[in-house]
């Protein structure tokens, strides 16, 4: 018999080297542990051993039995830390929805517009938000009376009064004049500034985009030209549009280009254009007598209230989500 408690120790030791779950383990349980298993039955056979035998077997099979216990009290426990684990995951939970953001509209337009530029053979060109009075005016043949450099329209720095935010991109026309010499066709967008009251068609802060074309033989019909296929582009063939002379000192002549709002019989002004002043070439460092160029200037919100059909202004920069979803 001390040899079928070898054997069934020997068993034990094999049984649980192969466990790897709950239900193996139960079962090296029913087969060794409970009343009618392997080791109760060892014990149940001891009525039949001679007398003299019986400690030393009992003692035996007392050990044999601690140590199944002990076996199936140690795998039981390594079981249960390794199913804690497993974080409990519930795979048909459905997910969260995250909300992405988008791309402003006024965004949107600039690179509409500026994908349809460079299209046309237009480079991109960017000046700085605070300008000197050179840049933003002076250069730009204002008089030195100019209305425009009053307090009314123009913010200025509250230490240094000969620095200003700039109240248009033009000014970024002569930078490029002075860094580069022609020809030269670019447009520049940027934000640009003036203190005026606010309106359904006045921001304090709005976008524009500047074009410029300096070249040998440029000629007004090329700016009409291209300002028609960059409206065509944006609304469609059936847009309808018209030109109107008008003034602006860095022009001669100037023209205002308007486009009927959809819908109605009214006209929105877009863009303020003209061929480039002589000033202007000359205060850029171009020879008048060599170069001619024309510029335009658009006014972003306003192109993108004609795409959108967003009749206020204001509306662009309350950042009422409501609103900016619908882009
Ligand atoms: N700078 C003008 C404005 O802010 C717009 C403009 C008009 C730009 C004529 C130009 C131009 O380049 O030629 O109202």
């Amino acid at each position: 018999m001390l040899n079928e408690i070898k054997e069934v120790k020997a068993q034990i030791d094999a049984k649980i080297k192969e466990i790897e779950n709950a239900a193996q383990l139960d079962e090296m349980r029913h087969e060794f542990l409970v009343k009618k298993g392997k080791i109760q039955s060892l014990f149940d056979r001891m009525r039949e051993v001679p007398k003299e035998e019986k400690p030393i077997l009992g003692k035996e099979l007392n050990i044999l039995r601690k140590f199944a216990e002990s076996k199936y009290e140690e795998m039981k426990a390594a079981l249960d830390s390794k199913d804690e684990e497993i974080p409990d995951i519930d795979l048909t939970i459905s997910g969260r929805r995250h909300s992405t953001g988008s791309i402003h509209p006024v965004r949107q337009t600039i690179r509409e517009m500026v994908d349809i530029f460079e299209k046309m053979g237009f480079s991109l060109a960017e000046g700085p938000d605070m300008e000197d009075g050179f840049h933003n005016f002076d250069a730009l043949n204002f008089p030195p009376d100019h209305p425009a450099r009053d307090m009314q329209d123009t913010f200025f720095i509250k230490d240094n009064r000969e620095i200003v935010l700039r109240t248009h991109t033009s000014p970024v026309q002569i930078r490029l004049m002075q860094n580069q010499k022609p020809p030269i066709r670019s447009i520049m967008p940027g934000r640009v500034y003036r203190n005026e009251a606010i309106d359904s068609t006045h921001l304090a802060e709005f976008h524009q985009i500047e074009g410029l074309y300096i070249d040998k033989n440029v000629t007004f019909s090329e700016l009409k030209a291209t300002m028609m296929v960059l409206a065509k582009e944006l609304y469609g063939d059936n847009l309808r549009y018209r030109f109107r002379p008008s003034f602006f000192p860095f022009t001669e002549p100037s023209a205002e280009m308007d486009i009927m709002i959809p819908g109605t019989d009214k006209w929105m002004e877009v863009a303020g254009c003209g061929m480039v002043h002589p000033n202007v070439l000359k205060a850029g460092g171009i020879d008048p007598e060599e170069y001619l160029g024309y510029a335009f200037g658009f006014g972003i919100e306003r192109v993108t209230m004609l795409k959108t059909g967003v009749r206020d202004i204001r509306l662009f920069v309350e950042n009422d989500i409501r609103m900016l979803q619908q882009f």
